[in-house]
Order: structure tokens, then sequence, then C-alpha cells
């Protein structure tokens, strides 16, 4: 590139219609945008008059500018054995032969399609497939249990949902069919038809009628053309924890998400065609979404599915056998996965066995970078290692350190600097902006770049209120933190009740409605405590009712199982602490926050308004208590 960060993040925030129209020129849309940044009905839309589709610029024109040959997709599967490569040409048949499969089973142009699979390219086939129909994909990550996926089933009002027999974790296979046959019964939206990807390793039962084979449905599909769908067209939801227990459905546009995606890889990640680049993520969360598929493929990348873990398949040391074997130039996991292989492998010997040399950057989000990490992983690596922040609504960086234009010297802490398109501030609780060093609630000058949710599936009012309101002509992250006096962006954590696990996002309200409906609880909370490993780890502290006098460790495996069946294993739910009562104020708001702060160790404020202070000296020695057994 050569304008520099600066010229650009100006041009982006004063003259966002300019800058934007810019890199809009850089892809091969079918119908050119005339409109740049428009409202509707409060809201902004980019690109509105252009018409796009998004699978043909991730497949088509790449095959036509010749690169057809080229390795789209390498599949390396620990927990199988199977290596494959997928160029840009045979990725186009399959995507080609999905899309008229799906259409054989009636999916047409804005419909919802469910994806509830594991880390095989099948996955990335269905979403492109649908983005090739103009149908609006919606991947259900598979740690999810079978509620999880029939509420996303209902709300989506999906008609097909495609999986596959089984996932394999470390030491299991998972059976998906039994999951997904519960949800299909629990869901009140009926699911017409259900393709299922038969894998060797376990054979699913097939309902006649209903299920679909995916090989012999593929084998008898007839290819279909891209269709030319709005920019402002939905291309996918992708569900994710709110504050209450109701998942939000984030919507993300066909238009805006090609520019930013493209934008992104160069400007962020300093990549282009031909290179490896791997996100090691699932394509259940918005990382895989952005750049396991939609991001590298879109830049005429090479990227990498992994379906294995960062440590256990087989060792510490998969990350860097995968990094040097396929060439990877870029790599992007959660801090938590770092953790796990330094925990296994702390001076890094399993990295010495691997040559690196075309390893240029290591990329971390999904959750805080402990500086710790950071540090353990530059003084291995001895290359760039760059934390960005983003989230699923903004579907990219927010801020990063701009490799693309030039690398800035790191803070360990923090996440650099704002991308260009991103107006971040740091305002106090009444929507004053702070001044550089104060924490405060980060939030975003509307309007957001390209790429950003353009709202929640079905319902207007929670995009609104949730993200908008509180402070006029800013969406709110949910993050708290400070910008420095050179501008760098320290984030510290959410202001809100989610809480995030092993670089997972997971809402406690959502934990609490599984507690609250155990017969003995009477009221409960779940707050996130510190976890060497993961993160943050979920912890229930419940109240019994009256009279209720159950064994401690039984009520705890009930409690445990209840969300492990409800939520799935994802949540991590392996803890709940019987107390007498729950710190609240007069008005009976539980106090989370200060729970929170008491099992982090962190000092605390008890609010004047609290009903009865003796009840956290209590708890204070129950959770000390609990902090001791933690750390042993
Ligand atoms: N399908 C079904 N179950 C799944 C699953 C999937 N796709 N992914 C995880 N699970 C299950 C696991 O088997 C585990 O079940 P268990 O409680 O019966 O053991 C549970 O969910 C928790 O899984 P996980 O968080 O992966 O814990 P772990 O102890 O197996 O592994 C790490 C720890 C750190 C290695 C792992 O969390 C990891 O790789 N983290 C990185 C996550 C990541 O990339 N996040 C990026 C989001 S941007
Ligand atoms: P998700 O929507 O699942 O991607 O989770 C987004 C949330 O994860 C953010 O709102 C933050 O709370 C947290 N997060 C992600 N990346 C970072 C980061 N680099 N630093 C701090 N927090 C992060």
């Amino acid at each position: 590139m050569n304008r520099t960060y600066h010229d650009d993040y100006l041009q982006s925030c004063r003259q966002p219609g300019h800058f934007w129209a810019d890199k809009a020129s850089l892809i091969d849309w079918h119908t050119a945008p005339t409109q740049v940044l428009t409202q509707d009905d409060g809201q902004f839309r980019w690109f509105s008059d252009g018409l796009l589709n998004t699978s043909y610029l991730a497949l088509d024109g790449h095959v036509a500018a010749g690169r057809g040959e080229q390795t789209a997709i390498i599949y390396d599967s620990p927990v199988t054995g199977i290596k494959r490569n997928i160029s840009y040409a045979g990725l186009l048949e399959d995507v080609a032969c999905c899309a008229g499969m799906l259409r054989g089973l009636g999916v047409r142009r804005g419909d919802r399609v469910i994806i509830y699979m594991p880390m095989v390219p099948e996955a990335v086939v269905a979403m492109l497939a649908c983005a090739r129909l103009g149908a609006v994909h919606c991947v259900v990550f598979g740690g999810f249990a079978a509620h999880e996926l029939a509420v996303r089933i209902d709300d989506a009002g999906a008609d097909v949902l495609v999986t596959a027999s089984c996932g394999i974790e470390v030491d299991r296979t998972i059976s998906y069919k039994p999951l997904v046959d519960a949800a299909m019964a629990k869901a009140e939206h009926a699911i017409r038809h259900c393709v299922v990807l038969q894998r060797p390793r376990c054979l699913a039962e097939m309902q006649n009628g209903r299920d679909v084979d995916w090989a012999t449905a593929m084998a008898a599909a007839e290819p279909v053309d891209a269709v030319p769908v709005k920019a402002t067209d939905p291309l996918y939801i992708l569900y994710t924890s709110g504050t209450t227990g109701k998942p939000k459905g984030v919507v993300r546009d066909h238009g805006g998400h090609a520019v930013a995606m493209r934008f992104s890889m160069s400007a962020v990640y300093g990549v282009g065609p031909g290179d490896v680049f791997w996100a090691a993520s699932d394509v259940g969360w918005v990382v895989g979404h952005s750049y396991i598929v939609y991001g590298p493929l879109l830049a005429g990348c090479t990227t990498v599915l992994y379906e294995g873990k960062p440590v256990r398949t087989p060792d510490a040391g998969s990350f860097w056998r995968v990094c040097a074997e396929h060439g990877v130039k870029t790599l992007f996991a959660a801090p938590t996965a770092f953790r796990a292989i330094r925990k296994e492998d702390p001076e890094a010997k399993l990295a010495r066995n691997h040559d690196l040399s075309r390893l240029e950057r290591i990329y971390l989000a999904g959750e805080r970078l402990d500086p710790p990490t950071w540090k353990w992983l530059q003084e291995h690596f001895q290359r760039p290692v760059i934390d960005h922040w983003w989230q699923t609504e903004t579907g990219w960086a927010i801020a990063a350190n701009p490799a693309g234009y030039e690398l800035q010297p790191v803070k360990p802490g923090s996440a650099t600097w704002p991308m260009p398109g991103f107006e971040v501030a740091v305002l106090d609780d009444d929507g004053r902006m702070l001044e550089a060093g104060a924490q405060g609630n980060i939030c975003l000058r509307l309007p957001m770049p390209p790429g950003c949710l353009t709202g929640i599936w079905g319902d207007s009012e929670r995009f609104h209120d949730g993200y908008l309101a509180r402070f006029a002509g800013y969406y709110q992250s949910g993050d708290a933190g400070y910008i420095d006096e050179e501008g760098y962006l320290f984030v510290m954590g959410r202001t809100d009740d989610i809480i995030n696990v092993a670089g997972h996002r997971l809402s406690t309200g959502e934990m609490e409605e599984v507690l609250g409906a155990h017969p003995a609880v009477a009221e409960c909370a779940v707050i996130g405590i510190p976890d060497e490993l993961k993160g943050e780890l979920p912890l229930g502290l419940v109240v019994l009712k009256d009279g209720v006098d159950r064994d401690a460790a039984k009520l705890n495996d009930e409690l445990v199982l209840a969300v492990r069946q409800e939520i799935g294993a994802v949540a991590c739910f392996r803890r709940a602490l019987v107390v007498n009562r729950l710190p609240k104020t007069r008005s009976g708001k539980i106090l989370r926050r200060i729970m929170r702060q008491m099992a982090a160790g962190e000092s605390y404020t008890v609010p004047s308004t609290i009903d009865d202070p003796a009840c956290l000296a209590e708890l204070a020695i129950q959770l000390e208590a609990l902090q001791l057994n933690v750390a042993s």
C-alpha cells in the first residue's frame, strides 16, 4: 500500500463515502453501486444499489482470472488422518453442485439454511452454496446442544438443515444426528429436509422423506450459476450470546461484507493472492466465517481448514507442524490455544522440529491477549505477534497493528490502533468523551464501516436497544477500556454479563436460566472466574429453596449436566456453589459485578444501596475456599 495508515484513517473518518467507494472498486460487481452510503429508516446502508454474488467473487472470479489450479482449501485433519488440497476450480465445481442440490430441495433466494457441521470441507461448500443462491446460511457451532440448535432453527425459520453424521473430538466421536433429530423434534418450525454427510467413523440413521444423503444428492445435482443479489441482502445470520437467554442473530450483508473482507485481508493481515492463511478457529464462530472462509477466498489466498486442537491431536507441536507443512504465512488463533500449547511445551521445543521460515506473523483475538502469552510467543518465535480486537457484530478488526501499512511498536495488552473506518471513542456512563488514559465504555461513532452487522435477525428493536440507544450517535461495543496518549487502545473486559471461555463468548444469563429451572434452586447467579488456561470459567452460585436439603456434590452434578444438555459442552460449566444468599441492592438487583471482583481477588467498592453488607463477608469466605481449590 502506498498510502500511510494515517492518510487512510483520516479519510475514512472524514469522507467515509470516498474512502469506501475506492475500496469497493476493487471487487467485481455484477452491477457496480452508484450509492455508497445511504440511510434507510435511520440505519446506515452500504452500496445499496449494487448487485453482486459473494460465491462468484470467492470462486468464479479467481477461476476466470486463471487461478483455477491454485489450492483454495488445505484440509488437514489430525483426528481422522486425512489431508486434502482442493483447488479453486474443484471448489467451484462442488459449490455449484451443492447449490443445485439445495435448489432441488426448494431453497430459494432469501431462504435460511442451518449448517451444523464439524470442520470438514463440506461445511465451507454448504456456506458458499447458500451464498451462490442468495440463501442465508446460519452456521451453528458443533459444541452447542440440541436445545440451542432448536432455538436457532425457530428464530431463523429455516426449512433445510445440513449436518454430518459426527464430529470428532480428541478422545471421542460425537454423533451429531441424534442431537439434530432432538433439535428438530423440539423446534416449533419444521425442517423439511435434513442433508447428512455420512462420515465413515459413524453412520447416521436416516428418516425417509426428510433426510437426504449428501453424497447421493451431490452426485445427482446439476451445477448452478451464481445469482446476483442486492448488496444489502443478508449473506448470513450468526448467533452470538447476548445478555439475555435468547441468542442474537447477527445479520451480515453481501456487499459491505465483501468489500470489508477484501480490505481487511490487505490492511490488517498484509496478505494477497497465493498466500497461505490459517485461522485456527471453527466455522461456527465469526473468526471462521471471516477468516477461514470468506476473507481468504475473496482475497485469492489458500485457507487452511484444520480439524484438530492445539494440543492432544496428537501433541503441542501440531500448530507448528501445520505451519511448516503447508507454508503458512499468517497464523491466527485465540490466546487460549497458545496458553494450552505453552502449558504442555513451555520451552516450545516441539516447534524446533519444524521449518517455520515462511511464517511471517502471528495474530491473536477472541479474548484479551494477556501479556505473558504475548511475551512467550515473542520470545520463542521472534516475529510480529499481533493482538487485534473485534466482535461477531463487527465481522473484522476494530483495532489492530496495521501490518498492511506499517507495523507499529507493540505495547503488550493493547490491540494497537483503530482500523480505517472505525472511529473509536471512550465514553463515561453519561456519554461524555473521556481523556487519554481514562477507562470507560468503548464505543464506535456511526456510521460503522462496511462489513459490520446490519441488524439482529427478526428484531430491529433489539439492534437499536442493545447497541445504539445508550449513547446517541454511537454503537456501544459492550467492552470497557481506554486509549493512551499515543492512540493505543487497551480493551480490558466486558461491561455486561457476557463471559469469555477459551475464546468462546457465552451468556451468563442463559446459564442462569438453566440453573434457575432446577427444582431445588430458589435463585442463582453465574459469574466468570479467572482461569489460567481458558481465561474465564463460569461459576454458578445457587440459593436453595426453603426446606430443601440436598447433597451439594449431587446437586452440583445435576446442575452441570443440565447446562451441558441445554447449552452444550462448550459452556465448560463445571461448578455450582450453594450459598445462603446472594448480595443484592435494596431494590433486589443481584450484585454480580462485586461477586466477580471478589472471585478475581480484585478490590471492590461496596455500594451504599447494598441490602445487607454482612452477606458479602459470608460470600468472601466461600469464594476464598473455592479459589484454593481452583488453584490446586
Ligand atoms: N463439537 C462438539 N463438542 C465440542 C466441540 C465441537 N466442535 N468443540 C468443543 N467441544 C467440547 C469439547 O469436547 C469439551 O467437552 P468435554 O467437556 O466433554 O471435554 C468442551 O466442548 C469444551 O471444549 P474446549 O473448550 O475445546 O476445551 P478443551 O479442554 O477440550 O480444549 C483448548 C482446551 C484450549 C485446547 C481449546 O479450548 C481450544 O482449542 N481453544 C481455542 C478455541 C478457539 O479457537 N476459539 C476461537 C474462537 S475465535
Ligand atoms: P466474539 O463476538 O465471540 O468474537 O467475542 C467478542 C468479544 O471478545 C469482544 O467484545 C471482547 O470482549 C472479546 N475480545 C475479542 N478480541 C479481543 C481482544 N483482542 N482483546 C480483548 N478482548 C477481545
